[in-house]
C-alpha cells in the first residue's frame, strides 16, 4: 500500500489544428484497443481495454470555445459509443447508447467546447456494457478551461492535480475479476487513483488542486485528508461538475458519488516531512467496505516548495457568472429511481428498452423546468445523471440529510439519491435541442436498465 506512483496519465495531443475565420478546430484521434498493465509485480498482467491503450485515456485540456473533432476508432472487443459527460453537446456527438461503433468501425464526434471552464469526463456508453466498458479503462478526463478561471491564480501546472478513483477486483493471476453477474451493485476491494491500487503523490509543502472524478461502478466515497495523528485536515471546496463555485467551502470531508466532480484546494504547507493520507470515511447502510476501502491514496509532503507562485490564499469571490436557472415552484415531472423485480432497475416503471415509452419529458428548448427524483427502492444509492444539462440543487428530504453546502454552491449534472430520499432539481434546457440519456450512474443500474430519455423541442419561431 502506498508503494507505487500515482500515475499522471499523458496530455492527449491534437493531430492538426485549423483556424477558420476566427474559429480554432482541433483534430484528434484515439483508438480504442486492449492493452496490459502489470499491476501486482509477481503475477500476471492485467488484461484492459482503453483509448489510446492507456487507462485513464490521455487527458484532454482544452481553452473554451475551441473546437474539437474526436475520432475514436474502436479496435476493442465490444462495440463502443462515447460520451463526454457534462458537456453541451449535440445529441448526434452525445453517445447515445445504441448509436455504437461495432469493431473496426470509427465515428467522428463534434465537441464546441462553449462551456465555462469545468471539470468534464469521457467514457463508453454503449447499450448494456457500459459498466464493463468502464471498469477495463474507456474513461478519461477532460477539462475546459477559460481566461476568467486562468486570471484567479489557483494552483497551476504540476500542483493542479487530476485524481480519478475506481475499485476493482483482481484474480489470483493478477488480471482483473470481471464486474459481470452482480445486478445490484459491484463493489472492489482494490481502491484505485488513476487506475493505480492505492498510490502517493510526492508533493511540495504548499497548495494543491485537486480534481476528484469518481469513475467507480457502483462505490461512492467520503474523503478526508488525515495527518499522520490521524486528525483530519480542512479543506476547500472549489467547485463540482459545472465549475467553479461562486464561494469557496470549508469542509473537513468531501462525499462524492459515481460520476460527479468535485476540485478542493488543500494546504499542505504546515506538514512538510509528514505523510498525509486521503481517507474513505466507511459508508453505511448499502456500501460494501472491505479491509483497506478505507484508505484511497498518500501525499508524501516533502521539505522544499521549488515554485511558490499561486499559492496564495483562495479567493473569496471565484466565480460571479454562474447562470442559476430561473425559479419555479412548479414541479414538472416526478421520476421514480426503483427496482423492477429481479435485478431490473427503472425510471417511473419504464426501462430503456421499452422504445416506444422511454421519453419521458419534452421540455421546449429555452425553457426551464422542476425535477423531482425519488428514490423509491433498491438497496443501493442512486447518483442521478441528466446530461446537456446543468442542475442546481433545490431540496433534499425523506432521508437524514439535506443538501450539502457544496452541492448547493454551483450547478451539478449529477446528484445523489439515497434510499428514502428525494431531491428536487431546476434546470434549463437547453444549449442544445434533441433526444438526450438521463439515468442511474451506477453504471450496474445503468446497463439494467434504470435509463430513459427526453426530448428537448425545438420551437419554430
Ligand atoms: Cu457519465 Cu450518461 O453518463
Ligand atoms: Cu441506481
Amino acid at each position: 500500500m502506498f508503494q507505487m506512483p500515482l500515475p499522471i496519465g499523458p496530455v492527449a495531443e491534437p493531430e492538426l489544428t485549423v483556424n477558420v475565420n476566427g474559429r480554432t478546430v482541433q483534430y484528434y484521434s484515439v483508438t480504442i484497443e486492449p492493452f496490459t498493465q502489470q499491476v501486482y509485480p509477481n503475477l500476471g498482467p492485467a488484461h484492459l481495454t482503453g483509448y489510446n491503450g492507456t487507462a485513464p485515456g490521455p487527458t484532454f485540456k482544452i481553452p473554451r470555445g475551441t473546437e474539437t473533432i474526436i475520432r475514436y476508432l474502436n479496435r476493442g472487443e465490444l462495440s463502443a459509443a462515447v460520451h463526454l459527460h457534462g458537456s453541451y453537446t449535440h445529441s448526434v456527438w452525445d453517445g447515445w447508447a445504441s448509436d455504437e461503433m461495432q469493431v473496426g468501425q470509427w465515428k467522428d464526434y463534434y465537441y464546441p467546447n462553449s462551456e465555462t471552464a469545468r471539470p468534464i469526463w469521457y467514457h463508453d456508453h454503449a447499450d448494456g456494457h457500459t459498466a464493463t466498458d468502464a471498469y477495463y479503462g474507456q474513461a478519461g478526463v477532460y477539462i475546459i478551461t477559460d481566461s476568467a478561471e486562468d486570471a484567479l491564480g489557483l494552483p497551476s501546472g504540476d500542483y493542479d492535480v487530476a485524481l480519478a478513483l475506481s475499485d476493482k477486483r483482481y484474480q489470483s493471476n493478477g488480471d482483473l475479476a470481471s464486474p459481470n453477474g452482480n445486478p445490484i451493485n459491484f463493489f472492489g476491494d482494490v481502491i484505485h487513483v488513476n487506475d493505480q491500487p492505492w498510490p502517493y503523490l510526492a508533493v511540495e509543502p504548499r497548495k494543491y488542486r485537486l480534481r476528484f472524478f469518481d469513475m467507480s461502478l457502483s462505490r461512492p466515497y467520503d474523503l478526508y485528508f488525515a495527518d499522520p495523528s490521524g486528525n483530519w485536515i480542512p479543506f476547500q471546496v472549489i467547485g463540482s461538475d459545472s465549475g467553479l463555485f461562486g464561494a469557496p467551502v470549508s469542509t473537513n470531508n468531501l462525499l462524492i458519488a459515481m460520476g460527479e466532480r468535485y476540485e478542493v484546494v488543500v494546504d499542505f504547507s504546515s506538514y512538510a516531512g509528514k505523510n498525509i493520507t486521503l481517507g474513505n470515511n466507511l459508508q453505511q447502510g448499502q456500501i460494501q467496505e472491505y479491509d483497506n476501502t478505507n484508505k484511497v491514496m498518500r501525499f508524501v509532503v516533502g521539505n522544499r516548495v521549488s515554485d511558490s507562485s499561486n499559492n496564495g490564499a483562495v479567493p473569496s469571490v471565484l466565480n460571479a457568472n454562474i447562470e442559476w436557472p430561473t425559479p419555479r415552484t412548479t414541479v414538472d415531472h416526478t421520476f421514480n429511481f426503483q427496482m423492477g423485480g429481479d435485478s431490473v432497475w427503472t425510471i417511473n416503471g419504464i426501462d430503456f428498452s421499452n422504445v416506444n415509452n422511454r421519453i419521458l419529458a419534452k421540455p421546449q428548448q429555452g425553457s426551464t423546468q422542476l425535477w423531482e427524483l425519488r428514490h423509491t427502492g433498491g438497496p443501493a444509492v442512486h447518483p442521478v445523471h441528466v446530461h446537456l444539462v446543468n442542475m442546481q440543487i433545490i431540496s433534499r428530504t425523506g432521508g437524514s440529510r439535506g443538501v450539502l453546502p457544496y452541492e448547493a454552491a454551483g450547478l451539478k449534472d449529477v446528484v445523489l439519491l439515497e434510499p428514502g430520499e428525494v431531491v428536487r432539481v431546476l434546470a434549463f434546457f437547453g444549449p442544445e435541442n434533441g433526444v438526450y440519456m438521463f439515468h442511474c450512474h451506477n453504471l450496474i443500474h445503468e446497463d439494467n436498465t434504470m435509463m430513459d430519455a427526453f426530448n428537448v423541442t425545438y420551437l419554430q419561431a
